[in-house]
């Protein structure tokens, strides 16, 4: 059973990439999801699929704590959480070609417009997302933001190597409402609509990947 300690790991160290195979003992597919809050999601499919590893990012101390007691409760083996900001990891941390999947669901939307610069989802942000990701590695965002939306569809959109896909994939656990984060719970009760988007990497037909990987 792995412990707390064994399962919230601390940020790579300045300078460093993270290292999956050292962080899992082991070379599995890796999944990523950013903000897991109190880790419904992350832990349904963990338990679902145990030879795939999942990375949880999330920065508030106390709900990490206790996404990471509840993957300790059910002994899931194969997950790694990270107390750290999502978007410093991401382009200053994050190997090139290791995810699988990239699970983003309900991003803090950050309304106010002089906040709009705090949002995850900009463009030297996805630049790295879709770095880390492997060829035909996929992103999931959803949210129930219309204007945010608006503004991670434009993201997705100019990101060259990105192309559209239907959201809905039951192989990686995205099915329309049913991701069952906390929030996508509560949203859907209070009969909010819900935006959602996916995308997969994939690369020029050449072989070549085209300038900023
Ligand atoms: C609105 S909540 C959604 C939580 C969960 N995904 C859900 O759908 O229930 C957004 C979460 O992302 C976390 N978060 C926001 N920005 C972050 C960042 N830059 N790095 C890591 N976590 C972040 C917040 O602390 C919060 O737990």
């Amino acid at each position: 059973m792995p412990t707390v300690e064994e399962i919230l790991v601390p940020a790579p160290e300045p300078g460093h990439l993270l290292d999956p195979a050292r962080l899992f003992g082991n070379d599995r597919p890796l999944e990523m999801e950013i903000g897991v809050g109190k880790g419904g999601f992350l832990l349904r499919r963990a338990r679902e699929y145990p030879e795939i590893n999942f990375l949880g990012i999330e920065w508030a101390n106390k709900i990490i704590r206790y996404a990471a007691d509840r993957m300790a409760r059910w002994g899931v083996a194969n997950v790694r959480l990270i107390r750290t900001d999502a978007r410093h990891l991401m382009l200053h941390h994050m190997p090139a070609d290791c995810l699988t999947v990239l699970h983003i669901y309900h991003p803090d939307p950050w309304p106010k417009k002089r906040h709009h610069k705090r949002r995850l989802i900009q463009p030297d942000f996805m630049a790295a997302a879709v770095r880390a990701l492997v060829p035909g590695g996929r992103i999931a965002v959803q949210t129930d933001h219309a204007e945010y939306f608006e503004q991670i569809r434009a993201v997705i959109a100019a990101e060259t190597r990105l192309v559209p896909v239907s959201f809905e994939d039951a192989q990686t656990g995205v099915v329309e409402g049913r991701i069952e984060t906390n929030f996508e719970i509560k949203y859907l009760r209070e009969g909010r609509k819900i935006f959602r988007i996916a995308a997969i990497r994939q690369d020029s037909p050449a072989g070549g990947l085209s300038a900023g990987s």
